[in-house]
């Protein structure tokens, strides 16, 4: 290969090296295909199947997955995410398969409608749309948000922040792009932007009616709305790749439903986000003077109670840790039983709060790294 690339003249020579660069790793494709057809018996011939990926890789660099095979890698794909604790619905996951929309105008419109789709007026559904996969002669498109929904965060003149700081570069990087939706408030929904395969990034503000959200009250403190605090129902996670067979799927936004502890412990509590402990403490009357008087633990109870009790109120579908640790731990005896490893990171499966109260806590994991897997952008 090397020599006749030599024998080519310089510039064919870096295009051909670029297409061999690009070229999907067989191994990997033919390691998925088995694993497909050994979880799916009634999948058909696995040797014919592989003959078929194998023509088509050498013909084309890259090879097209059957839907049934997307959709048992998207679910395999979070079977894999050791840092998840929801995973005993892994089989549920609804897989809208978009890989004909190249657009950025047709992407914009498919995470919209995956958004109305997978909010269900409060009944969420796990759910995941794929976009085209990156191949040897053009990239897929890209949602170069970190989540479809997220709040803004801007820096005031004071060095102060409103809104998420989490997301104040992001913000600037917008705004320097031409956004102009910005309310200036603490919860402005930011925009999507999508950098499509080809061409132009394109902005777009997502349409009220697909963002969900549950304003936080309290079930004994009424002052607690006076806070003004509120969350969005759908984490949609659109910054990560979606690995399956050597292909590359750069833009798979996928959703679960919410962990009350990931708002009212981590996003509205830590204190490079919200930082919402000290209000509610001083609220609640607790002494903040000394650590020892545990302001913050009570503060975050209260705050996690008015988490569970606004989406319960609202309809909105939501877990608390306790029912969520219970559910993972049946998740890796099914998966034990199932004679797979089910990798788990400790660090992410223990609950930010009362970790110890709760059983996943007190053991430990193994934690390899499997394919299909979501990962992380590079660059
Ligand atoms: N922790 C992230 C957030 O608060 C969401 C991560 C995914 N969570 C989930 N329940 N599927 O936005």
């Amino acid at each position: 290969m090397r020599t006749w690339i030599r024998s080519l003249r310089p510039f064919d020579a870096i295009a051909v090296q670029t297409l061999i660069e690009r070229t999907i790793d067989i191994r990997e494709a033919e390691r998925f295909i088995r694993l497909f057809h050994a979880e799916n018996p009634g999948a058909g011939d696995v040797h014919a199947r592989l003959r078929e990926v194998a023509k088509e890789i050498a013909r084309h660099g890259t090879y097209t997955h059957t839907f049934e095979e997307l959709q048992f890698g998207a679910r395999v794909a979070w079977r894999n995410s050791g840092r998840c604790i929801g995973r005993l619905y892994w089989r549920s996951l609804r897989v809208r398969d978009r890989r004909e929309v190249t657009s950025a105008e047709g992407v914009a419109l498919e995470c919209v409608a995956h958004l109305r789709e997978a909010t269900g007026e409060g009944k969420i559904r796990p759910t995941i749309t794929v976009f085209p996969p990156d191949t040897p002669e053009r990239r897929g498109p890209r949602v170069l948000n970190e989540q479809l929904i997220r709040y803004a965060g801007y820096r005031m003149r004071d060095g102060s922040i409103v809104g998420d700081p989490r997301y104040v570069d992001f913000t600037e990087r917008v705004r320097r792009l031409g956004w102009r939706g910005g309310q200036g408030g603490r919860f402005d929904v930011l925009p999507l932007v999508i950098q499509p395969g080809r061409g132009q990034r394109l902005l777009c503000n997502l349409p009220g009616d697909a963002v969900l959200e549950v304003p936080f009250t309290h079930p004994d403190y009424p002052w607690f709305a006076d806070l003004g605090l509120r969350w969005h129902a759908v984490p949609a996670i659109s910054g990560m790749c979606l690995e399956i067979g050597g292909l590359c799927y750069p833009c798979a936004p996928f959703n679960g439903w919410y962990m009350g502890a990931e708002i009212g412990a981590r996003n509205l509590a830590d204190t490079d986000r919200y930082d919402q402990l000290p209000v509610v403490a001083a609220r609640l009357g607790l002494n903040t003077a000394t650590d020892r008087s545990l302001w913050r633990d009570h503060a975050l109870v209260q705050l996690n109670v008015a988490v569970l009790h606004s989406f319960e109120q609202a309809g909105v579908t939501m877990t608390d840790h306790h029912t969520e640790a219970n559910r993972f731990l049946t998740h890796l005896g099914r998966e034990e039983k199932a004679g797979r490893v089910c990798p788990a990171d400790w660090s992410w499966i223990v609950p930010p709060i009362s970790g110890g109260a709760t059983r996943v806590f007190h053991r430990y994991y193994d934690n390899p790294t499997l394919t299909p897997a979501f990962v992380h952008h590079t660059g």
